[in-house]
C-alpha cells in the first residue's frame, strides 16, 4: 500500500463466466473501433472553429494536437499489451501508481466517455434536423434543442443514443461489423471532400500563416485566439483511440491487435485530418469558413459541389453514431471494470450469459447520457469531455514511465520508442490544453472529482478492499 492507495498487481483476465467479456475482435475490427471513434463532430465542425482562432495556422493546430494525441497513443498502445486487463487508463494507473489516483482516473473518464457520447448525440441532432428540413420535415424547435438553444428537450439526441445502446445490447462483434461498414462510409466522404477540394488548393490562402500569433493571444472580445488556442479545442477531433484499449479483454490476439488498433487509427487520422483541414485552407480564404457550424460543407458548396455537400451532410447523419458506440461501448467497459476491482456496486460488473454484454450497466449508461444531451449545451459539455480526456492521458503518460522504472523486464507486446520522451510529451502537452481551456470548464471539473473522492472515501474504499 503506498500513499496513493493500494497498487493492482497485473494479473489474467477474470475467468468465471459471469466477469468476463468474450474474444470476439480481430485488428481490422479495432482499427475501425479506433478510428470510429476518432472521426466525428470534431473534424466536421471543428475545423471551422479552428480558423476562426488560428487562421491557416489552424493546419499546425491539427498537427500540434496530433503530436500530443500520437505520444498518449503509443503510450497506450504499450501499456494495454502489457496489461491484458479491459478498464484503460483506469487500470493502468491502478498498476503503476495506486489506487486513489486510479479512482481519480476512473471517474474523470466516466465523465470523458459519458460526455463525449452526450456531445455528438447533439452534433448528430444538429445535422440530422437540417437534413430531415432538406427532405421537406421540419422538427418543432422544442423537441430538437434543449432548453439552452430555445428548445425544451432534444429528441433526436435521445433518440440516437437509444439506437446506439440498443446495437450494443445486440452484441459486440455485431455492433463491431456494422462500425466497420460505417467507418468505410466516412472515410469515403472525407476522401471526396479532398478530392473534390483539390484543384481549387492556391497556395495564396496560406499567407499569412499565423494572423492571430503562435501562443495564445487575446481578440477584441477577450477570448483565446492563436494556433495553440486553436489547438486546446482541436484536441477533441483526435481522441477516441482511447477507446481501443478499453476492449483489451475482447481482443483476440490482444498483443498485436492492441498495437495495430490504437498506433493504426491514431496515424490513420492524423493523415487525414491534415489532408482536409489542408483542402479545406487551400480552397478558400479562411475567413470564408470560420465559425460556420458545418465548415466542411460549407467549403464544397462554395466551390459549386451542391450535391456533394448534401452527400457529405448524409453520411455524417448515417455515420456518426460510430462515435457514440465506441464512447458508450468503452464507458460500459469502464464501468465493468471498476466493478470488477469492487470500487463500483458487484451489480454494474455482471455480464448476460446469452450475449455476453453488460446489460444492466448499458442500459444505466445510455439513460444518464440521454438525459444529458437531451438538455445542456453542447459547447460546455464538450469542453467537459476534453478535461476528463486530458487527465487520464496525463496519468497514462505517467504510469508508462513508472512501469518503465519499476518493471522494465516484463514483456511488452509493443514498446513505445523513444520512451521518456513521449511519456513527457504526452504530459506536459495534455497539462497545456488542459491550462487553455475555459476556466468554467476547469472548475466544474475539480468539482466533479471532488465529488468523486467524497464517495471513494465515503464508501468505494472500504468496498473494494472487501474480499470478493
Ligand atoms: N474525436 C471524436 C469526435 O471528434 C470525439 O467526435
Amino acid at each position: 500500500m503506498s500513499l496513493l492507495g493500494r497498487i493492482k498487481p497485473i494479473a489474467p483476465p477474470a475467468d468465471d463466466a459471469a466477469h468476463r467479456l468474450r474474444r470476439t475482435l480481430g485488428w481490422p475490427h479495432l482499427i475501425a473501433l479506433g478510428v470510429g471513434a476518432i472521426v466525428g463532430t470534431g473534424i466536421l465542425t471543428l475545423t471551422g472553429a479552428g480558423a476562426a482562432l488560428a487562421g491557416p495556422g489552424v493546419i499546425l493546430s491539427f498537427l500540434i494536437a496530433g503530436l500530443v494525441c500520437a505520444a498518449a497513443a503509443l503510450a497506450y498502445a504499450e501499456l494495454a499489451t502489457m496489461i491484458p486487463q479491459s478498464g484503460s487508463a483506469y487500470t493502468y494507473s491502478y498498476v503503476a501508481i495506486g489506487e486513489r489516483i486510479a479512482w481519480i482516473v476512473g471517474w474523470s473518464l466516466i465523465l470523458e466517455y459519458s460526455v463525449v457520447c452526450s456531445t455528438v448525440a447533439v452534433g448528430w441532432s444538429g445535422y440530422f434536423t437540417g437534413f430531415a428540413r432538406g427532405l421537406g420535415w421540419e422538427i418543432p424547435q422544442a423537441l430538437a434543442a434543449g432548453p439552452d438553444a430555445g428548445g425544451v428537450i432534444n429528441l433526436p439526441a435521445v433518440a440516437i443514443i437509444a439506437l446506439v445502446a440498443g446495437l450494443l445490447l445486440i452484441g459486440t462483434r455485431e455492433s463491431a461489423t456494422l462500425n466497420t461498414v460505417l467507418v468505410a462510409l466516412k472515410i469515403a466522404a472525407l476522401a471526396m471532400f479532398v478530392w473534390l477540394t483539390l484543384p481549387a488548393f492556391s497556395r495564396a490562402h496560406f499567407s499569412p500563416l499565423m494572423p492571430y500569433g503562435f501562443f495564445q493571444t487575446l481578440g477584441p472580445d477577450g477570448t483565446k485566439r492563436g494556433v495553440m488556442a486553436a489547438a486546446s479545442i482541436i484536441f477533441f477531433a483526435f481522441y477516441g483511440f482511447d477507446a481501443v484499449s478499453t476492449a483489451a479483454e475482447e481482443a483476440k490476439d490482444p498483443r498485436r491487435d492492441l498495437t495495430i488498433g490504437i498506433v493504426g487509427s491514431m496515424l490513420a487520422c492524423v493523415v487525414i485530418y491534415v489532408f482536409v483541414a489542408a483542402s479545406a485552407v487551400g480552397a478558400l480564404p479562411f475567413q470564408r469558413f470560420a465559425g460556420s457550424a458545418e465548415p466542411l460543407a460549407l467549403v464544397l458548396r462554395s466551390l459549386g459541389h451542391d450535391r456533394a455537400a448534401v452527400l457529405f451532410g448524409a453520411v455524417a447523419v448515417v455515420a456518426l453514431p460510430t462515435v457514440i458506440l465506441a464512447f458508450l461501448y468503452g464507458q460500459t467497459r469502464i464501468f465493468f471494470v471498476m466493478a470488477r476491482d469492487g470500487l463500483l456496486p458487484a451489480a454494474l460488473g455482471r455480464v448476460s450469459h446469452r450475449s455476453g454484454v453488460p446489460v444492466a450497466v448499458t442500459i444505466g449508461t445510455a439513460l444518464v447520457v440521454a438525459v444529458i444531451a437531451a438538455l445542456l449545451p453542447l459547447a460546455e459539455i464538450a469542453a467537459l469531455a476534453n478535461a476528463g480526456t486530458l487527465c487520464a492521458f496525463v496519468a497514462v503518460g505517467v504510469a508508462l514511465l513508472v512501469l518503465r522504472r519499476r518493471d522494465p523486464d516484463r514483456p511488452r507486446g509493443f514498446r513505445a520508442p523513444a520512451a521518456p520522451l513521449v511519456g513527457w510529451v504526452a504530459i506536459l502537452g495534455c497539462c497545456y490544453l488542459f491550462l487553455s481551456l475555459p476556466t468554467g470548464t476547469q472548475i466544474r471539473f475539480f468539482l466533479w472529482n471532488a465529488i468523486g473522492l467524497a464517495l471513494y472515501f465515503l464508501a468505494a474504499r472500504r468496498r473494494a478492499e472487501q474480499p470478493r
